[in-house]
């Protein structure tokens, strides 16, 4: 189906015109401040449908459901003394909590994938904000991308992997983090990571007053925590310290490369360039070697990321 996707402007206009597409069942993409998402009304199962079928993913994983402001989460869920902590400390911004679905919801089973809990954030961007006021109810969007490559964190990357199967793209320029959110499961006896993200986990841990615990694997598969994921079109070497014949190199602080992730060795920048530098190294087709990347703060992430792109296919 060709929808013929239109590049939307993030003034007062293109967002009655995103939240009037989205209310029309229709998929709009939208800036947030980790990735674009794929947006649709989290209580159209015919809408939500079609972000599976856009992006060819796997119809049992569960989506995350934005919304506005954090006291809407109560409609949708059993809130509790630790997801008011978290929220308080870090909403808006790039922490999802998956918490216990509370009867009458009113949320699209194929948005839960039929599990008894859901996936929310309220994202920090002003225009995911305006989108989400303006709508004025929840929004389900995964990461804009067809399903196992690398997350959009452009207007210029969605298109270029979804036009055309998308009714919109609302344009507000890069993601300033640049990774996923990190999403903690608060359905369980200990608040648990289920995905590192844009919020480093040290941040977490300090305001909850405790360790997170490690997902053990029970846990919902979804694309973000298949182990091939993020993959670019040649091969991915990690930990190098240089490249290898016909490699292009991804480097990380001072040295020769073909695009640096940081040259002053900033994590935070480095996460925020790491999708648009593997976009761009994708588009030559040639392997890429990664430099080592330090593994904590927001680096735990990008080295989740990494991985992912470096797997087995
Ligand atoms: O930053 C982000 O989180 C972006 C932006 C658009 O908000 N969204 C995103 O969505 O990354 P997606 O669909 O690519 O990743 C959703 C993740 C999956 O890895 C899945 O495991 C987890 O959310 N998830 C959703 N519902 C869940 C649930 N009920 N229990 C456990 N994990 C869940
Ligand atoms: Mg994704």
């Amino acid at each position: 189906m060709d929808l013929g996707t239109a590049r939307l402007t993030a003034d007062t206009a293109g967002i009655a015109k995103a939240s009037a597409l989205l209310a029309a069942g229709h998929l709009v993409s939208f800036p947030t401040e980790t990735v674009y998402g794929l947006g649709a009304d989290a209580r159209n199962g015919t809408a939500v449908a079609q972000v599976f079928a856009a992006k060819g993913r796997p119809s049992f994983n569960p989506l995350i459901v934005h919304l506005a402001r954090t006291e809407m989460a109560q409609t949708y869920v059993h809130w509790s003394d630790t997801a008011e902590v978290l929220a308080t400390a870090f909403w808006p911004g790039p922490l999802t909590l998956v918490l216990p679905l509370k009867d009458g919801h009113g949320l699209s089973k194929l948005v839960t994938a039929g599990l008894d809990t859901v996936a929310l954030r309220v994202p920090a961007h002003t225009t995911a904000q305006d989108l989400l006021t303006a709508f004025d109810g929840p929004v389900a969007a995964p990461s804009a991308n067809p399903s196992g490559r690398i997350s959009p964190t452009t207007a210029d990357h969605v298109i270029a992997g979804l036009s055309g199967k998308i009714a919109a793209v609302l344009d507000d320029g890069p993601c300033a983090v640049g990774l996923e959110s990190t999403i903690v499961g608060l359905n369980k006896a200990q608040p648990t990571l289920l995905r590192a993200g844009g919020l480093p986990r040290e941040a977490i841990e300090a305001a909850l007053g405790q360790p997170l615990a490690l997902s053990n694997g029970d846990d919902i598969t979804a694309p973000g925590q298949l182990s091939s994921h993020y993959a670019p079109a040649g091969t991915v070497r990690l930990n190098a310290s240089k490249a290898q014949e016909n490699e292009l190199f991804l480097g990380f602080g001072k040295m020769t490369c073909d695009l640096n992730l940081s040259a002053s060795g900033d994590l935070t920048e480095a996460a925020a360039n790491l999708f648009d530098h593997l976009h761009q190294l994708d588009a030559k087709a040639r392997p890429i070697a990664v430099a080592p990347i330090p593994d904590h703060g927001l680096g735990q992430a990008i080295n989740d990321r990494l991985r992912r792109a470096a797997a087995p296919r």
